[in-house]
């Protein structure tokens, strides 16, 4: 197969959902319909366990785990399918919105009881940011939920998108009786006891057909009017507006059964787009160029302090990628060579000769990868799009052992550049500054210094909203903010000039006295 079909066949897509929506059920299925698993719960039994909030070395573990889980690869009607998974536990890293930047594009999963909930809503917005495709998936129709046209509504207004159902709902809960695949225009009626697919799916092609009003009279009228109604109200669906990020398509049913999965399956396989060109600071590289390039979006580390080794995660943007070939690390300006790159399937990891645009390959590394890095046959090419976000805590970090200087730095460098939490540094003070995005990662940080740099570390409270990434065209008003607020400036690790807002009110006086000088919350801009 020559690399235009081996890209022609590549779908990468990140799976995103606030925690208990039922991410982890769907990917199953998935993987059950690639045959990448045999029984379910194969997925499920790698997951990060809910209750386990405060036991943060247990989620760690489990992290460490569920490496293997975190991208998942499956063959399915010839198409090569990369699920990006994106953890769910509401302490996840700064890392779980670098990894969107690696999707092609992206499957929301909504609860249909709870509609739109906050970590959703955070993921979204990344999505949205890079005009990401996304299809949404309402599921847990099985149970008592909003009303469909409700959760059309909250959507629109909560995710900033623009909804097109391509299914839709006969009743709810005890009433469920199906769905309307308005794509593959047939009515598939849902028999809720039988455990296969097959069993479970009655097919209806013609909605006038008498037995089904014989034996759902009200709900087929229902049916019919809301068709009528989503007629009326939403755009046609159409595959551009799909691709361009400016409709979303909307499919119901209950991952847990197996019912409305397949649909949503075959429906993406058709729409969704495959490899994107890749922006490099230089250039924009074409997935079908020969040369290979690929960037780092995620780093794990091995937690294991008898094996320090991490594995970063490379996303194939051109040409081929092939095992023990001599690759250029730009930053580095190095040659490194890759003897055992892997790939994910499912739960097993195996390492792989090859790898094509689309694919994400492990690599075995020893401390040369930070996120962001390009590796290229030898052209000197910068992936844009790893874009940092204004942490939501922030602490100052200190030295708790006069001895340990040296490798509290090192620790806290090596840590920051596998993305798990971002540095400042004050400008006055000097003093070091940890933002991060869950409590958790403040544990999580102090634990490994201590136990992988053989570093002591303790915490201070900083009262801080936002750090702010400034810009301006306006060289004197920027000179004399800079002057006056010398104590409220700091660096990121880039060397960017970032203002610390103690509270929203101090950001909007800054705003107000300052109007040529754009406040960023992310480093995109
Ligand atoms: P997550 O990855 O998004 O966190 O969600 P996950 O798939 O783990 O699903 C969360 C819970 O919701 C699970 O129940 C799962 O069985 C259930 N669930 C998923 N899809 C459906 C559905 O279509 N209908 C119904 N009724 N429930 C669904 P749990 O009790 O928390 O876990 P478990 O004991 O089943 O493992």
């Amino acid at each position: 197969m020559g690399i235009k079909q081996e890209i022609n066949r590549r779908k990468t897509f990140a799976i995103v959902s606030h925690p208990d929506a039922g991410k982890t059920t769907l990917t199953e299925k998935f993987l059950l319909f690639g045959g990448a698993i045999q029984v379910a719960g194969a997925v499920k039994s790698n997951k990060i366990k809910k209750t386990a909030t405060s036991d943060f070395m247990e989620i760690e573990k489990q992290r460490g785990i569920s490496v293997a889980t975190s991208v998942m690869g499956f063959e399915y009607r010839d198409f090569q399918v990369n699920i990006l998974d994106t953890p769910g536990h509401q302490d996840f890293a700064e890392d779980t919105f670098r990894t969107l930047t690696a999707a092609d594009s992206a499957i929301v999963v909504i609860d249909a009881a709870k509609g739109v909930e906050p970590q959703t809503r955070k993921l979204v917005k990344v999505l949205r940011m890079r005009d990401t495709p996304i299809i949404v998936f309402v599921n847990k129709l099985d149970r008592p939920g909003k009303d469909p046209f409700e959760l059309m509504d909250e959507m629109e207004e909560n995710l900033d998108i623009k909804v097109r159902p391509l299914s839709w709902p006969v009743g709810m809960g005890p009433d469920f009786k199906g769905v309307y695949d308005i794509y593959g225009k047939q009515l598939k009626l849902f028999r809720a006891h039988e455990k296969d697919e097959k069993e479970n799916t009655l097919v209806f092609k013609d909605l006038d057909n008498p037995d089904l009003h014989q034996a759902f009279g009200d709900q087929m009228d229902m049916l019919k009017s809301d068709l009528e109604l989503i007629e009326g109200v939403y755009p046609p669906f159409e595959h551009r507006t799909y691709q361009d990020a400016s409709i979303t398509p909307v499919f119901f049913g209950s991952a847990l059964n197996n019912f409305g999965v397949r649909e949503v399956l075959n429906c993406f396989l058709d729409i969704a787009p495959g490899p994107a060109p890749g922006k490099a600071e230089e250039r924009t590289v074409n997935p079908e160029e020969e040369a290979f390039t690929g960037f780092v979006f995620k780093i794990h580390a091995n937690l294991d302090p008898n094996h320090r080794d991490r594995i970063a995660f490379v996303r194939v943007n051109s040409g081929m990628f092939k095992r023990n070939t001599f690759y250029h690390h730009v930053r580095l300006n190095k040659q490194l060579r890759f003897s055992s790159p892997t790939a994910f399937m499912a739960a097993r990891k195996s390492v792989v000769e090859e790898a094509w645009p689309g694919d994400i390959v492990g690599l075995h590394d020893t401390g040369n990868f930070k996120i962001g890095d390009t590796l290229t046959e030898g052209e000197k090419l910068h992936f844009a799009g790893m874009p940092s976000f204004s942490p939501e805590l922030f602490k100052y970090i200190e030295n708790a052992d006069p001895m340990k200087y040296k490798q509290l730095h090192k620790g806290i460098d090596q840590l920051m550049d596998e993305g798990v939490a971002q540095l400042f540094t004050g400008k006055a003070s000097g003093r070091k500054i940890i933002g991060t995005v869950g409590q958790l990662q403040f544990e999580v940080i102090q634990y490994r210094l201590l136990h992988e740099y053989g570093a002591k570390c303790r915490w201070e409270n900083i009262n801080l909203y936002k750090t702010c990434w400034i810009t301006s065209d306006n060289k004197e008003m920027l000179k004399d903010f800079l002057n006056r607020k010398n104590n409220q400036m700091a660096v990121d690790k880039q060397g960017r000039d970032v203002f610390l807002a103690e509270s929203p009110f101090a950001l909007q006086m800054a705003r107000d006295k300052y109007p040529d000088i754009v406040f960023h919350f992310t480093s995109e801009f």
